[in-house]
């Protein structure tokens, strides 16, 4: 045991709901609320024993609708204490795994034991906005009304879909290429599905709320993934946004959910008699010209590797973020410098289970998303070591490789 090595001792999230789907109407912070009361009540951690919590959000504007410290609010209603300490960050799409670095830092500082990393969004709810001239009065011409979710840019520069697309093509990754990666990505969700690989009491947690009037909404499974698509299908839907080959087949969508981990050192886990899920080798944050997103996940992995002096042949599994199709297709031939049988070898233990193609991608969840995928399928596996990598915003990145040991 090195001095303040890190270990994940719970990981949990909700289902993923689709776009206006089941949780259309419930605010992020009571998703994260019930992702937090889950995540330490399964290995008996009081709120008291937390030191600190980070909180990733991506859709900004949806927590402002709770006006809008979204971390502080959804820790009380978890019930933890007052004094509880928590932040909120925003690193678009990275933001629980960045959420995670952050408690990991802190813990192998030495300021800290036990840090919990959350992630939520509720995209259904993410408000139109009216620009701040109408407050002050508009002396003549239309009013606009903005939807954040459109296009999903960021104003002055690309749509991310024609960023990818237009990248994927420049690697070499076609839209045939994209169209198959995100028909496996369904097919292996569905088949790990069909295995009991997301059921409840592992990564997934069942959501109940109850109505004032009528039944309670429940949830226990994933919304978003479509067993029935076909080749055929995804090669005949029109490209969205301008993109050149980015598809609603090929992406994710504007999904729902909310994500947890309970970070500690592993002296204290040891000293609470608590089992690992797993040991974090180390936890890094890249950024790169913006219009590189796809390709982002990619350098993270090097870097993380890196940083946690293990080779990509010692690895495992790996989980790169679906952003879209293009993201681990492009990510997998950095890494295998372009070499076709390296990265087919690449390919092939990229999102065994599937992706946020199929799973669904509620942004600032994610991340933590993909590393709970990623250790629990480790498990299931006897152990092993695995890397995680998601792209966020302007092409940000976050990356952590992990040792999972097997029962
Ligand atoms: C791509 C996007 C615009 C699609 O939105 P949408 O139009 O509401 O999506 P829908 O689910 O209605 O799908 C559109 C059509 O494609 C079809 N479709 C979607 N996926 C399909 C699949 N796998 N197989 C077959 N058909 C599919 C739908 O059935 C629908 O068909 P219809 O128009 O005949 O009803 C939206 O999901 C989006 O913006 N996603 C990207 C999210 C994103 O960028 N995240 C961050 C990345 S950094």
């Amino acid at each position: 045991m090195k001095k303040n090595d890190v270990v994940v001792v719970s990981a949990v999230r909700t289902p993923f709901g689709r776009f206006g789907g089941t949780l259309k109407d419930i605010p992020s912070i009571d998703l994260a609320a019930m992702v937090i009361r889950e995540v330490l009540q399964r290995v008996s951690i009081k709120g008291e024993e937390v030191e600190e919590t980070y909180y990733g959000t991506a859709v900004i504007g949806e927590a402002a609708l709770e006006t809008d410290v979204p971390a502080r609010q959804a820790t009380l209603k978890a019930g933890m204490p007052a004094d509880h300490i928590s932040v909120t960050l925003d690193r678009a799409c990275c933001s629980s795994l960045t959420a995670l670095r952050l408690g990991y830092r802190a813990i192998k500082a030495g300021e800290i034991d036990v840090a919990l990393a959350v992630g939520a969004d509720n995209m259904s709810r993410a408000p139109y906005v009216i620009p701040p001239d109408v407050r002050w009065g508009k002396r003549l011409g239309n009013i606009q009304i903005w939807d954040g979710l459109f296009e999903l840019g960021y104003k002055g520069f690309n749509p991310v879909s024609v960023d990818a697309g237009e990248v994927a093509l420049e690697y070499g990754i076609t839209r045939e290429d994209q169209d198959r990666w995100a028909y496996q990505s369904q097919m292996k969700y569905a088949k790990a599905f069909s295995e009991g690989k997301f059921k409840l009491g592992e990564e997934l947690m069942k959501v109940e709320i109850p109505m004032k009037k009528g039944p309670p909404i429940v949830l226990e499974k994933d919304e978003f993934p479509k067993p029935d698509t076909t080749l055929e299908k995804l090669s005949k839907l029109p490209t969205v946004y301008g993109s050149p080959t980015v598809t609603a087949g090929n992406a994710p969508g504007l999904d729902t959910g909310a994500t947890a981990v309970l970070i500690m050192s592993e002296k204290k886990a040891k000293g609470k008699g608590l089992k690992p899920l797993a040991k974090i080798l180390s936890s890094v944050a890249t950024a790169i010209t913006p219009r590189l997103i796809a390709a982002i996940p990619g350098f993270t992995i090097q870097k993380a590797l890196a940083n946690a002096s293990v080779a990509l042949n010692q690895i495992d599994l790996i989980e790169i973020n679906e952003a879209f199709a293009a993201m681990p297709l492009v990510s997998a031939k950095i890494l295998s410098n372009g070499d076709p049988e390296k990265m087919k070898s690449i390919l092939e233990k990229t999102n065994v289970n599937g992706g946020a193609i199929a799973i669904g991608h509620p942004v600032g969840a994610s991340g933590a998303r993909i590393l709970m995928t990623l250790i629990y399928e480790l498990k299931r596996r006897g152990g092993g070591m695995g890397v995680a990598s998601i792209c966020g915003g302007l092409a940000q990145g976050d990356g952590v490789v992990v040792q999972v040991n097997g029962e």
